[in-house]
């Protein structure tokens, strides 16, 4: 029997799936493990359930000791893992692609409309209960029919988001340094395009890349310039892919028409300035947040912790081996 840690609550079904093999210690408590209290309960881990709020550094695997053979993120973004500490010490890192595809396009999607159609402005108007009437010109947003949306990585969510786009009338354009599969992208005339391209053309433009080095504000200043006036951003993927500070100053100077973010750059603490903005929806990282959505993460995080211990491949791996 080995020993699983998992550094926070996750769903039951995958606690149940670990708990039949190996003994399992669990952070039990609602609010999120204190980085001194992971560090403690990871000592003699022979696999770790992490999520994005961890930091899996070098401090991190050296506290878990050298008998740490897996490191199991659960969610699809792993830029809270340092992969190359965890290949240097041979621990394996896997994370849960494909299982929150649809949901997380969902919420993208849920952005898109409420910053496009000013829902989150109109609902604040009925719960402030401030005066309204209906009126030809009242709250007026932009339709989606017709437009294009520039999508930024093309990968499984992105794909998802451009399936979302083409049934209600876009046209997509994307810019990504790979290719998609050529039977995921059937049938919905997306147009490779430069970045600059995309974000000089697009109505929206919506974020579906990994958080890497090359990313970090990949949104600037100069981009947000590049954008039409009458365009909006969406953000659903990691907060500092965009610098949250040039955003603010952008949304201020009406250089973008809006814009709808469920990530931020220093997440949890939001940007002061864009909780001033009407013309931006503001989430809290709620992407993958359904019960079978995050069930499902549950359990690939734990087949994968299982088969690593069992000497089996992980399902899907972040490190090479
Ligand atoms: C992820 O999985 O990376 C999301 O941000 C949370 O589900």
């Amino acid at each position: 029997m080995a020993v699983v840690v998992v550094t926070n609550r996750i769903p039951e079904s995958g606690m149940a799936k670990l708990r039949a093999e190996h003994e399992v210690r669990a952070w039990e408590h609602e609010e999120c493990i204190s980085r001194e209290e992971a560090l403690r309960l990871v000592a003699g881990a022979d696999a770790v359930l992490t999520l994005l709020t961890e930091r899996v550094d070098g401090e991190f695997l050296d506290a878990a000791g050298p008998q740490l053979k897996v490191v199991a993120n659960v969610a699809v973004g792993y830029n809270n893992i340092d992969v190359a500490a965890c290949e240097a010490r041979g621990v394996i890192a896997t994370n849960t692609p494909r299982v929150l595809t649809e949901t997380t396009a969902d919420t993208a999607f849920g952005l898109m409309l409420m910053v496009t159609r000013r829902f989150g402005e109109g609902e604040r108007i009925i719960r402030s209960q401030t005066p309204w009437q209906w009126g030809m010109f009242y709250l007026l947003g932009m339709g989606l029919q017709g437009k294009t949306i520039g999508i930024v990585g093309m990968g499984q969510i992105g794909i998802a988001m451009a399936r979302r786009a083409k049934a209600f009338g876009m046209s997509i354009v994307y810019a990504d340094d790979y290719d998609p599969p050529a039977a995921a992208v059937e049938g919905l005339d997306a147009r490779k395009v430069s970045l600059d391209e995309l974000f000089a053309t697009a109505d929206v433009v919506s974020l579906h890349c990994p958080y890497l080095p090359s990313t970090h504000h990949l949104v600037d200043e100069a981009r947000l310039r590049s954008m039409k006036r009458t365009a909006y951003l969406v953000n659903s993927a990691r907060g500092p892919i965009v610098d949250e500070e040039a955003l603010v100053a952008a949304l201020r100077a009406g250089e973008i028409a809006g814009a709808g973010l469920d990530v931020f750059e220093k997440e949890p603490a939001v940007h002061p300035g864009l909780l001033e903005l009407e013309n931006v929806v503001l989430l809290p990282h709620l992407g993958s947040a359904t019960t079978e959505t995050r069930a499902a993460m549950a359990d690939l995080a734990a087949d994968n912790a299982l088969a690593v211990l069992r000497g089996d491949a992980p399902l899907t791996p972040v490190t090479k081996l």
